[in-house]
């Protein structure tokens, strides 16, 4: 998909790896809708960029339908939605205080898992009704999910599971969404040196990068935005999920 002109969303563009792929969209000219819920990082960032803020709860579904039409005006045509807005608090099952609050699984898996999907549908829906570029696309979907769906360590049995949930919608979502030439791929990072990461402890910050077997260090969230980039420049990829991760596994704890 030629990104030059198109239209794109990037939720969570507010802070670390939406900002660095919406200025990268941006970059290539892509006309570029940066949604969260934060509206002064997402004001400061289309400020930076040329780009539109929209200040939203991802997992919103009513005010996400009453938004979309704002959006799309904004925009012109929507041919790239990539979804990194995204939460990771730590908690234990069982904790000091006893069992986890089920109110603090779910609001994970609410931003993470149905914040991602209720921006996939309607995105897709948008997208369905476009005349086809090139091959037959009409547009593609990247979505984040993380290495620790695979590897989830303790306290992130619920960032685990909604990420999980985003690895795992990516093939069935390809799958449906192919009659209409739009792709979907989820990206995977390991550790990035974003807000989310940079406001542990130093020590912590050393032992986690440190972890990871080459390059010895975090990613970098341009190098997360090179990956959008050639994910929207290449048709053939399309259902399946990318470890950005630097060879690293994590351990449990
Ligand atoms: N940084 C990492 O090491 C890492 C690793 C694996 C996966 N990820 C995933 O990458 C994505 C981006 O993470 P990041 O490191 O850039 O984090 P970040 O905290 O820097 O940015 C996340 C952004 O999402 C926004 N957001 C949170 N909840 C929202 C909601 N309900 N509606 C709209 N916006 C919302 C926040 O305001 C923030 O601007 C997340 O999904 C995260 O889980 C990050």
């Amino acid at each position: 998909m030629r990104i030059e002109g198109s239209g794109a969303i990037v939720t969570g563009g507010g802070s670390g790896l939406g900002a660095a792929t919406a200025e990268a969209l941006a970059g290539r000219g892509a006309r570029v809708a940066i949604v969260d819920r934060d509206a002064a990082s997402a004001e400061a960032v289309a400020a930076r960029i040329g780009g539109r803020a929209f200040a939203l709860d991802v997992a919103d579904a009513a005010a996400a339908e009453a938004l979309f039409p704002e959006i799309l005006a904004a925009l012109g045509e929507l041919r790239l939605l990539v979804n990194c807005a995204g939460i990771a608090p730590a908690a234990r099952i069982v904790g000091r205080d006893g069992p986890m609050p089920l109110s603090a699984f779910e609001q994970v898996v609410r931003v993470n898992l149905l914040g991602t999907f209720n921006m996939l549908r309607l995105a897709a829906a948008a997208m369905s009704r476009l005349e086809p570029r090139e091959e037959g696309e009409r547009g593609v979907i990247v979505n984040t999910a993380s290495v620790a769906a695979y590897e989830g360590q303790i306290g992130q049995a619920a960032y685990a599971a909604s990420k999980g949930g985003v690895a795992s919608l990516t093939l069935p979502a390809a799958r449906e969404l192919a009659a209409h030439g739009i792709r979907v791929v989820a990206i995977a990072p390991g550790l990035f040196a974003t807000p989310l990461l940079l406001g542990m402890p130093q020590k912590v910050q050393e032992s986690l990068a440190a972890s990871v077997p080459f390059p010895p260090r975090f990613g970098r969230p341009e190098e997360f935005a090179s990956l959008v980039l050639e994910i929207v420049g290449n048709p053939m990829l399309n259902g399946c999920v990318l470890r950005l991760d630097g060879a690293l596994r994590m351990a449990a704890r």
